[in-house]
């Protein structure tokens, strides 16, 4: 079978996002780095592109995408900032924060990119060429991470074309992403609420609301009918190959993706050793993270044993991902 599209990558120059945004103004997709992962993009206010999104990730509609703008003035005619939210905003974007906000009256995103819930998912990317390309479409950009439907999370173009060659139109490539996670998602729809843990830690948001930020709850989202953090699933960002977490030492014929300075026991006779980052620094984990993922993946090992990382800062949305790549496959929804 002939592939319906040619996937074409390009350099992230003046050229690429202008083809970007041409691709975009007539319906395509096309994937762009941010600072967090690789989104993949379509026209926000266009539902057959939309339509087209949710095709090529193979992702069921009723999981809503976030809208991405270029700044906040832009985010504040999608959805409605209470004061907290707009202290989020103006203390993290551009950032690695994604706000939950009600929806606002003449908000122009198709409701299927909101899966007809009455609030929108916003995020100001920190990356020139995400912002670039939503700024000259003149319009909001909707963009999931840019992998097929529960496959782990795109950290390098290379990563987007294995998932999704001749599925979207254009790959803008500047290398590997810096943050290596995706954002955090706050819910700013009554008292702030963490729906997802991600580039931006839990305690650093704390310390610009000035109390401690709960995780969510069914009620603080408002989306009763939908699931609360609906690609939150629990086997999300899956790999084929089974994960055994927290491991003290390495059975036979696993690979093992390490942390720290010192290796787990067993670790000479894994298949394939990884280090997230031999100098046990949370930052780096987090940037190595789903790229080290798939290379283990890949390496064919009965499974992937996987040292403990600590939940400090960035570790917790860290673990959240490996329990998430842990869990059995049942619902793949991302
Ligand atoms: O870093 C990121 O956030 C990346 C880059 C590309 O921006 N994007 C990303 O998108 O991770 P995605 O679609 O893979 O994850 C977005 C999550 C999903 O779990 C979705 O269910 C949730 O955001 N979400 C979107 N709109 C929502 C809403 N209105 N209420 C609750 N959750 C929402
Ligand atoms: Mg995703």
């Amino acid at each position: 079978m002939t592939a319906p599209f040619s996937t074409r990558v390009a350099p992230a120059d003046a050229a690429a996002i202008a083809d970007a945004v041409r691709i975009l103004a007539a319906g395509g997709l096309v994937a762009f780095p941010t600072e967090t992962v690789y989104g993949l993009g379509a026209d926000a206010t266009n539902g057959a592109a939309v339509a087209r999104l949710y095709q090529a990730k193979g992702r069921p509609a009723f999981n809503p995408l976030i809208a991405h703008v270029a700044d906040l003035a832009a985010a504040r005619r999608l959805g409605r900032f209470s004061s907290n939210a707009a202290r989020l905003a103006e203390a993290f974007w551009p950032g690695p924060l994604t706000l939950v906000l009600p929806k606002a009256a003449d908000c122009v995103v198709a409701d299927l990119a909101t899966a007809g819930l009455d609030t929108i998912a916003v995020r100001v990317p920190n990356h020139a060429v995400a912002r670039q390309i939503s700024a000259r479409l003149g319009r909001p950009v909707v963009a999931p991470s840019a992998n097929r439907s529960g496959h782990v999370s795109p950290t390098t173009a290379a990563h987007v074309l294995a998932d999704l060659s001749g599925r979207i139109d254009l790959i803008v490539d500047s290398g590997a992403t810096a943050i290596g996670v995706e954002s955090t998602i706050v819910a700013c729809l009554g008292e702030p609420a963490l729906l997802r843990p991600g580039g931006v830690p839990r305690d650093a948001i704390a310390r610009v609301l000035e109390k401690p930020l709960a995780n969510a709850t069914r009620a603080a989202t408002s989306a009763d009918a939908a699931p609360r953090a609906p690609g939150m699933l629990a086997s999300h960002y899956a790999p084929r190959t089974p994960l055994r977490l927290d491991a003290e030492r390495v059975k036979e014929g696993e690979a093992l993706l390490a942390f720290g300075g010192r290796l787990a026991p067993g670790a000479e006779r894994a298949a394939r050793v990884l280090n997230l980052s031999a100098a046990s620094d949370l930052i780096e984990a987090a940037a190595n993270l789903f790229s080290h993922l798939r290379t283990l993946d890949a390496a064919a090992a009965q499974a992937i044993a996987v040292m403990p990382i600590p939940h400090e800062g960035l570790g917790e949305a860290i673990n959240d991902r490996l329990q998430r790549a842990a869990a059995p496959i049942s619902r793949n929804l991302g």
